[in-house]
């Protein structure tokens, strides 16, 4: 083994000790119970399933769901992490309802949106 193959584990070692706590929500949530969760709580703005596109009549009020994307694209999207969601989730939009979820429901529902991606390394 070279000296540069011994740094890269090293390396690789360290990086996964700083990744680990924050990768931890996109292991601990179970996709499949996301999808309940997804299809009961964000399905009247976004599209929740694989390949079902854009909603074309996303609810309308009191928020206009337009801008609502599918949970498909969002997963295809660079820089979306289990992080990135949990910040989108439990912080506060204009133009999206805050949706109170239990931590379980939460993980679960994140989880399944990242087991959409179809595109990407995350
Ligand atoms: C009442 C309609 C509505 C519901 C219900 C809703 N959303 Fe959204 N959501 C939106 C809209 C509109 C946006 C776009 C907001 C923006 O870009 O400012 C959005 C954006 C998002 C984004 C960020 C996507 C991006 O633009 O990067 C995530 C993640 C998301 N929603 C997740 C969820 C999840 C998970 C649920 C269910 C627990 C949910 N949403 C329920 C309307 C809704």
């Amino acid at each position: 083994m070279s000296y540069r193959q011994i740094l890269q584990i090293i390396v690789g070692a360290g990086t996964l000790a700083i990744v680990a706590p924050a990768a931890m929500g996109q292991t601990s949530g179970d996709p499949q119970a996301g999808q309940a969760v997804a299809v009961e709580q964000c399905a009247q703005c976004h599209a929740v399933l694989p390949g079902e596109g854009v909603l074309e009549n996303p609810d309308p009020l009191p928020f206009d769901g337009a801008g609502a994307l599918a949970f498909e694209d969002i997963a295809n999207t660079p820089g979306v992490t289990a992080m990135a969601l949990s910040a989108w989730m439990t912080s506060i939009h204009p133009t999206m309802p805050q949706i109170l979820l239990s931590e379980d429901d939460l993980n679960d529902v994140i989880a399944y949106i990242l087991s959409l991606n179809t595109e990407r390394d995350i």
